[in-house]
């Protein structure tokens, strides 16, 4: 939008930026740039206004954008036009994505660039590397303390690594997604030092307060996010006499986005790895950029204004990379990160599908779908150039996030129901296989959360102990179940790293101090290469999950229904236990895929005359796309067999 009074500004910025900005290769910067200046400078305007320095402050980050414009490499402008062109490229069905450490998987990032086949061959073609850069050896939750964010742990390698790896993974047609701690620092980041050191402009960089008549107002609201390990969301720092705002851990200072100065730093780095060729940025805790007295400090208004200024500045430097925002707040929240009122992601494209992910839990401990439905259901609308982050299991713990008048609807009480979901993933349930640990329990407001991996959580661990076939039949059918629906309900599917191969929780983590009293390590061990190998043996356990995960993988690359275009319908059925939803081709509006999940340990039916009129698109025979075999009806009813996703079409189609 043209507007007046922020193009004069514009000029005056670009006068003073001198003559490089007009050479005939900036001309995408300046349509870009004009084309989100008014956007930018209302939005810097609703933050930061007020202050006495705003236009010097607006030039600096018009500055900044150009600073890293001139520095991206061609290869990557090449790509940022060919993505505005193909701007739905992200929605294809053809991205699965794998999280991973770089060190538990592969050492370092050189052994990583060694191990790509491996995820070639399960059909992995987008990788999430888990946070590497600079961060203290023990204090670091991670690698989510940053104490450099420009610099490569020299454990994992250098930034020349980093960049050969991103070479080879656009070689081979693989997008690379990278990690910005935006919420917060390590202490021993070198702002915190600075603050530390009695600076009062790095000082405003954090919440430093001289008592805690400002903590403690702040404290009455404020929930906790490690109740655990770190009580209470300010810390004192001895060397500065002061106390800092640590919502995580006490080692992790928040930074101040009050102060433009940090946003304008933030945007910078956001650049930065944007040119070192990540094709996806995962903005960690977004929920929590914008601190304000008397609330939870979550989902602030100024959190999202937040957003869509760093995704502005983005798409003008750098238009061809995404944004993932890691918030895992409150279905009715989490949609609001894709930016509201719009078509295209205002904020960012794809957003963590914590809520999904949770339902799907929920389905396995009752072996029903009736939560699961009532959830889905409620899932808010998102936009159209905008698409879900689905997935089972990640490194963090899983939070119960659903909506209490969800849970009612179900038939269940919510407290009672979240008490039951947490006995049963930590196995305390009667007859429960899961072998989960708690996590962040808070005895004084009841909450928890669940740790554990995957193949624990739906019961393989206690199944190879006892060695029941049957369990461990039942096991791995529920692995493959849960991924069957996330790599079909639309969005992004994401798997975590051990999970193909059935990887068990793992002790190993009791054993250094640093990680003992977090047990989301549980879940965070060393890739096991040896137990990978297996894969290879016909009928062991590897084989079978990872047989059936690349099976269905490359299916889904193959259905074309399975992209992400609003193109899913949840449909009703009398059953309980199923869910069931259809996906249609938006171009060719007879092309479906039905895709029905069976959550409970029986066979259960499917009565398809109760579809409604949806039921047209299975007249005729069936083939359940999965196994590739036709499907027989007992009159108008399918059996799905225990635990089992049908993904069904016509046979002819
Ligand atoms: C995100 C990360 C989590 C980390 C937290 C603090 O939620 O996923 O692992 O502990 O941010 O950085
Ligand atoms: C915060 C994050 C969430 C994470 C948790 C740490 O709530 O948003 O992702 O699970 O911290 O475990």
């Amino acid at each position: 939008m043209y507007e007046q009074a922020s193009h004069s500004l514009l000029n005056d910025i670009l006068a003073d930026l001198g003559p490089e900005p007009g050479q005939p290769q900036w001309r995408h910067f300046y349509t870009r740039l004009g084309a989100n200046f008014y956007a930018i400078h209302s939005l810097f305007g609703l933050l930061y206004g007020p202050r006495p320095d705003f236009k010097a402050q607006m030039g600096r980050l018009v500055e900044t954008l150009a600073k890293r414009y001139r520095e991206r490499p061609d290869e990557l402008r090449d790509s940022d036009l060919a993505r505005e062109k193909d701007h739905n490229w992200f929605l294809s069905q053809k991205w699965v994505g794998m999280a991973l450490y770089c060190d538990r998987f592969a050492d370092d990032l050189q052994g990583l660039r060694a191990h790509l086949p491996y995820l070639q061959e399960l059909g992995i073609n987008l990788l999430h590397i888990m946070p590497i850069l600079d961060c203290p050896p023990d204090n670091n939750d991670g690698g989510y303390a940053v104490r450099d964010f420009k610099e490569i742990d020299p454990r994992y390698g250098s930034l020349d690594d980093l960049e050969a790896l991103a070479a080879t993974l656009r070689r081979r047609d693989m997008l690379l997604v990278l990690d910005v701690v935006v919420n917060h620092t390590s202490d021993e980041h070198e702002w915190a030092r600075r603050a530390r050191a009695g600076d009062p402009a790095y000082q405003d960089y954090y919440f430093v307060f001289d008592d805690r008549g400002t903590p403690d107002i702040y404290e009455e609201t404020l929930p906790e996010i490690f109740p655990e390990t770190a009580p209470g969301n300010f810390t004192w720092d001895a060397a500065m006499g002061k106390w800092v705002m640590t919502v995580f851990n006490h080692y992790q200072w928040d930074l101040n986005y009050r102060n433009p100065a940090v946003l304008i730093e933030m945007i910078d780095i956001i650049l930065f790895w944007a040119n070192r060729g990540a094709d996806i940025l995962r903005l960690d805790a977004v929920a929590f950029l914008w601190k304000k007295i008397g609330g939870v400090c979550q989902n602030e208004r100024e959190a999202h204004l937040l957003l869509q200024l760093m995704k502005d500045c983005c798409q003008v430097t750098a238009p061809g990379v995404l944004f993932i925002a890691e918030a895992i707040v409150s279905p009715g929240e989490i949609s609001k990160y894709f930016g509201e009122d719009a078509i295209n992601a205002k904020e960012c494209e794809i957003a963590y599908n914590a809520t999904f992910m949770a339902l799907l839990w929920d389905a396995m401990a009752t072996k029903n779908a009736k939560l699961l439905n009532q959830g889905v259901a409620h899932l808010p609308a998102k936009l159209e150039r905008a698409t879900w982050l689905n997935y089972v299991r990640c490194h963090d713990d899983i939070g119960l996030g659903f909506d209490d008048g969800d849970i009612r609807r179900a038939g269940y009480d919510p407290a009672l129901h979240r008490r039951f979901l947490i006995d049963y993933f930590t196995g305390k349930f009667p007859g429960s296989p899961a072998r989960g640990l708690p996590f962040g329990e808070n005895p004084k407001t009841g909450d928890a959360r669940i740790s554990g991996s995957l193949a624990s959580l739906v019961g393989l661990e206690s199944a190879i102990e006892s060695g029941q076939e049957d369990a461990i039949d039942a096991a791995i059918k529920a692995i493959v179940l849960l991924h069957s629906m996330i790599l079909s309900f639309g969005g992004l599917p994401l798997l975590y790293y051990g999970d193909a191969i059935g990887m068990l929780n793992s002790l190993e983590y009791l054993a250094e101090p640093s990680k003992r009293a977090d047990n989301r390590w549980v879940h965070r061990s060393r890739f096991d290469w040896g137990k990978a190998e297996k894969r290879h043996e016909t009928g062991t356990v590897e084989q079978r999950i990872f047989g059936a995960l690349k099976k269905l993988i490359a299916l889904r690359k193959e259905i074309n229904v399975f992209a992400d275009f609003d193109n899913r319908q949840m449909l009703q059925t009398g059953n309980p236990n199923l869910l069931v939803f259809l996906r249609t081709d938006p171009r060719h509006s007879r092309n479906h895929v039905l895709v029905v999940g069976n959550f409970n340990d029986a066979p259960q039916e499917l009565p398809l005359n109760e579809l409604g009129p949806q039921g047209f698109c299975l007249q005729g025979p069936l083939k359940n796309l999965c196994s590739g075999e036709s499907v027989a009806l007992d009159g108008d009813r399918l059996t799905i067999p225990p635990l089992t996703a049908y993904w069904l079409a016509h046979a002819t189609g």
